[in-house]
């Protein structure tokens, strides 16, 4: 396999010790991405440890003069850092794989799913962004049914679990429910369940709650959530699909659910699409029953279930799981940078292909 015979390559990951940093190590394991050393970078604020390859490796402050012994690095760690450390870097002729939102709209940055648009990626541009991770799932599993029938509109409502929010958000929904669990006694009924008030990292308690608010509200009162799945997918797909979404956080640790409504240019029957759906990369489909968080979570792919026919022939509804970790994230910077290897593009640094 091409991967395997390639040198191996100075790997940075900025955050490694987050909720996507830890996926990454474990998946750079998994998929015998050809790590010769790796550096994990953290806040520094804590001394810590990561595990790789059975070694503990310590973990240290993102500083320059270590990045850039790098021949690619993982940015997973915020907006801030990666807009502060990942453009210089890369001008330095390092891969800079981004998971942030912080370069997803810009132009001159390609926005990746290897399934949909590796055809956007260049040697001369370093910087490469991984989508959001509620919009992946919908992006790979509509994106064979945009290209039959064209899409020209989406509606959607998620159901997104905490550790989209990072692992603070993750550690208060676990003291949360744990203190539920021992406060509510079995048999008592629905009794209202007291409200904790101590939400620090989530707009409001999540245990035992449904909050419709994922990031900021804007002035038309769209979460900053809900605009990102508008304008990454017309990116990834290179298309002007009117989106219209609710963003919603659920008490699921992980797997972001979707409920989908696609409406087409031309007619689309679910039989059609359930061939397509069959066969498209990266997607697994369920032809009775549907995917849960439980089932998808800590699986690579994208799940679709109760695939049917909306309110007319040129409408379907899907219910699309993915672990928002995996494909949402860590997986598919991953796959992007196998891609850049297939290609040649990404080696060992002085080391000519
Ligand atoms: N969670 C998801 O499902 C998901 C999906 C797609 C994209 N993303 C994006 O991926 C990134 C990471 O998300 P996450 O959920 O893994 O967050 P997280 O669990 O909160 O982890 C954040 C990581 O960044 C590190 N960090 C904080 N400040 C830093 C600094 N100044 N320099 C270097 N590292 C620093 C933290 O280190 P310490 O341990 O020292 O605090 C930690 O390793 C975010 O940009 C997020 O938007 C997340």
């Amino acid at each position: 396999m091409a991967l395997l015979k390639t040198k191996g390559l100075i790997v940075g990951v900025v955050g490694a010790t987050g909720m996507v940093g830890r996926e990454l190590l474990s998946l750079l394991e998994r998929r015998r991405f050809p790590v010769a050393e790796l550096l994990p970078f953290s806040s520094g604020l804590r001394r810590t440890k990561v595990r790789f390859k059975g070694r503990l490796l310590a973990v240290h402050s993102a500083d320059r003069s270590s990045l850039e012994r790098c021949d690619a690095i993982f940015f997973v760690s915020s907006d801030a850092v990666s807009a502060s450390l990942a453009p210089g870097l890369a001008r330095r002729g390092i891969w800079c794989l981004d998971d942030s939102s912080a370069f997803r709209p810009a132009p001159d940055v390609p926005l990746v799913i290897p399934e949909i648009n590796a055809s956007s990626l260049s040697p001369d541009r370093r910087l490469v962004a991984g989508p959001n991770c509620t919009v992946t799932g919908l992006a790979v599993a509509g994106y064979p049914l945009h290209r039959l029938a064209g899409v020209r509109r989406v509606r959607l409502a998620s159901y997104q679990a905490v550790s989209g929010a990072g692992k603070a958000a993750l550690d208060e929904f676990l003291v949360q429910a744990r203190a539920l669990a021992s406060s509510l006694k079995l048999g008592d009924g629905p009794a209202p369940i007291p409200v904790n008030k101590k939400a620090r990292f989530l707009p409001a308690p999540i245990a035992c709650n449904v909050i419709p608010q994922v990031g900021a509200f804007d002035s038309f009162g769209r979460s900053s959530e809900e605009s990102k799945i508008s304008s990454e997918l017309n990116k990834l797909w290179g298309a002007d699909v009117s989106v219209s979404a609710t963003t919603v956080r659920v008490p699921v640790v992980r797997g972001h659910s979707l409920a989908v409504w696609l409406e087409f240019e031309r007619p689309l029957s679910p039989s059609r699409a359930r061939r397509l759906l069959a066969k498209a990369p990266g997607v697994s489909l369920f032809d009775s029953g549907y995917p849960t968080p439980l089932q998808a979570g800590g699986k690579d792919g994208v799940f679709v279930g109760r695939l049917r026919q909306g309110v007319d022939s040129r409408e379907l509804c899907l219910w699309i799981v993915s672990d928002n970790l995996l494909k949402g994230a860590a997986l598919n910077s991953i796959q992007t940078a196998e891609e850049l290897l297939r290609r040649g593009w990404l080696s060992p640094r002085g080391f000519s292909v």
